[in-house]
């Protein structure tokens, strides 16, 4: 089983963006936690993250032939985009999104997203931690489709 943790906009900036929103972990210490989650599981952990919306597409294109699922934290692209949408409405990857924050909590423009409808399910509201509560959760999800 492989499983790719794909992250988009402003994600790098972990550890020292907005902490009293974010924490202080940064990308790079959770990146390696679901490396080692995986490790754990007995499943293969790739991560990915950027600033572009096309190279965020393109990523969820490649995944189609290389990787079983997808846990995705787009965020502000989450709220904004089609693109990313469509993207995995065309690609057969079960996708989990993920948030940090509680977006549901904050300002109304958060509580929309576009991601949700094209994803088997949320995580979101528990920082960290919800990155390894995703990867649990695919493969959950895997076994039980096959
Ligand atoms: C976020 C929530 C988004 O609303 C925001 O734009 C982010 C991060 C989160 O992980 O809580 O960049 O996806």
């Amino acid at each position: 089983t492989s499983l790719l943790i794909l992250n988009g906009p402003n994600l790098n900036l972990l550890g020292t963006r907005q902490p009293e929103v974010y924490g202080d972990t940064t990308l790079e210490q959770i990146e390696a936690m679901c490396i080692d989650k995986g490790r754990v599981a007995g499943c293969n952990v790739s991560c990915f993250q950027s600033n572009h919306e096309g190279e965020l597409i393109e990523a969820i294109h490649a995944a189609r032939n290389t990787y079983d699922g997808i846990i995705l934290n787009a965020g502000a692209y989450t709220h904004t985009s089609v693109a990313l949408m469509d993207a995995i409405s065309s690609v057969g990857v079960p996708v989990i999104e993920l948030h940090l924050s509680n977006i549901h909590a904050r300002e109304e423009f958060r509580h929309k997203s576009y991601i949700a409808p094209v994803a088997i399910g949320q995580i979101c509201g528990f920082g960290p931690k919800g990155y390894t509560l995703a990867i649990e959760a695919m493969l959950g999800h895997l076994e039980k489709t096959g």
